[in-house]
């Protein structure tokens, strides 16, 4: 077992904190002091360090990039104003990279390496969690396969590193978003429903394309029908129509996004009907003609609470109403953003302190 006592510590010998004002960088660019790696081999998992973030030598040959047994998380710290930093609900995206690595033929990685090791880790550079009112830590843990070896099968050593970087806003603005009923992102049996590194690569090129005609992001719908929309880019998708907070049902094609759990933890909360269901195209068109499509935004941890005030679909563009008049997203969005910083009751127990 690693407890915080046998994490191996190699101190940066001076920190690199004074050279970013760490509330004005962009996502996922600057990235702090240091970072945890601990090792599988031989059937267990050990060696677990904390030393300075920088490049390290690794193979060409390795398998995670030739069979693509890589998988990784996205999780956020927040300060307060007392300057105490805290995790949202880390232990989900614990168990969510477990669900990644089951599906991905990995080893799982134990609690205590994950959990001690972003604890320890986050106590070193807590100097780099933003202040400002929408900064945080973007904390990314991450497993892949090393084996140095040509061959597709289960490699038998792997790599659990988590780095981090202080984060803004991902989307300054409200987006546009265009339906793709072309490609899709997961199909029944895949691996959709984990956070496969490669779910991201095969996004990429309908994703230029939807850019290419003025939108930021697509809506991604089933594979077999193209008939029900499922996420949005890197994101939940959820819908106000009428009085009613809906959102796809999660199945094997969609991310059990922590975000989205939350946002619907919080609806029932204060008693909005919420429904979680296959949620089809036709529907949210007969709602937006109907006037009936109030609010529309993804929901994710890096993204937030992401505002879409443009659905393209079938060479037409819904103009959804402004984000001045969606009372659901907006207090929402306010509320995780408070319970995170420490400025609201954290009534449902999601925050961890360092
Ligand atoms: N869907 C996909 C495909 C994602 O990559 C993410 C981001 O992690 C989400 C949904 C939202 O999940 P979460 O709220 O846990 O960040
Ligand atoms: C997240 O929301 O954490 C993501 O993983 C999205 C992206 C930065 C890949």
């Amino acid at each position: 077992m690693i407890s915080t006592a046998n994490i191996r510590i190699d101190k940066i010998a001076k920190s690199r904190v004074t050279d970013y004002d760490v509330n004005n960088v962009p996502f996922g660019k600057c990235f702090s002091d240091h970072m945890f790696v601990a090792e599988y081999a031989d059937g267990k998992w050990q060696n677990a360090t904390i030393c300075p973030y920088g490049d390290v030598p690794l193979s060409y040959a390795m398998s995670a990039l030739h069979y693509g047994q890589a998988i990784f998380e996205g999780m956020k710290a927040y300060k307060n104003d007392k300057g105490e930093v805290s995790l949202f609900r880390p232990l989900e995206n614990f168990k969510r990279l477990n669900k990644s690595a089951v599906r991905m033929c990995m080893p799982e990685v134990p609690e205590e390496i994950f959990m001690n090791g972003l604890l320890e880790l986050l106590r070193l550079d807590s100097s780099w969690v933003p202040t400002s009112e929408s900064g945080s830590l973007y904390i990314r843990p991450f497993l892949i396969a090393t084996d140095e070896a040509i061959g597709v099968k289960p490699s038998e050593t792997y790599k659990f590193i988590i780095i981090t970087c202080p984060a803004g806003k991902y989307y300054s603005e409200p987006i546009k978003v265009v339906v793709e009923t072309d490609y899709f992102r997961a199909v029944h049996g895949g691996v959709g429903f984990v956070k496969a590194a490669g779910n991201y690569g095969r996004s990429l090129y309908p994703t230029k394309l939807a850019q290419q005609k003025g939108y930021q992001q697509v809506i991604w719908t089933d594979s077999a029908t193209h008939h029900f929309v499922e996420e949005s880019g890197t994101m939940n998708l959820m819908f106000v129509i009428g009085d009613t907070l809906l959102t796809p049902a999660l199945s094997d094609t969609i991310l059990a996004g922590i975000t989205r759990d939350s946002v619907i933890a919080l609806a029932k909360h204060w008693g909005m009907k919420v429904e979680e269901r296959k949620v089809s195209l036709k529907e949210v068109a007969e709602a937006y003609e109907r006037g009936d499509l109030k609010e529309a935004f993804g929901c994710g941890t890096a993204a937030t609470i992401a505002q879409i005030v443009g659905i393209g679909f079938e060479g037409k563009d819904f103009v959804l109403p402004p984000v001045e008049e969606r009372k659901f997203s907006t207090k929402v969005d306010e509320t995780l953003r408070l319970i995170r910083k420490g400025k609201a009751e954290d009534t449902l127990n999601w925050m961890m302190k360092i």
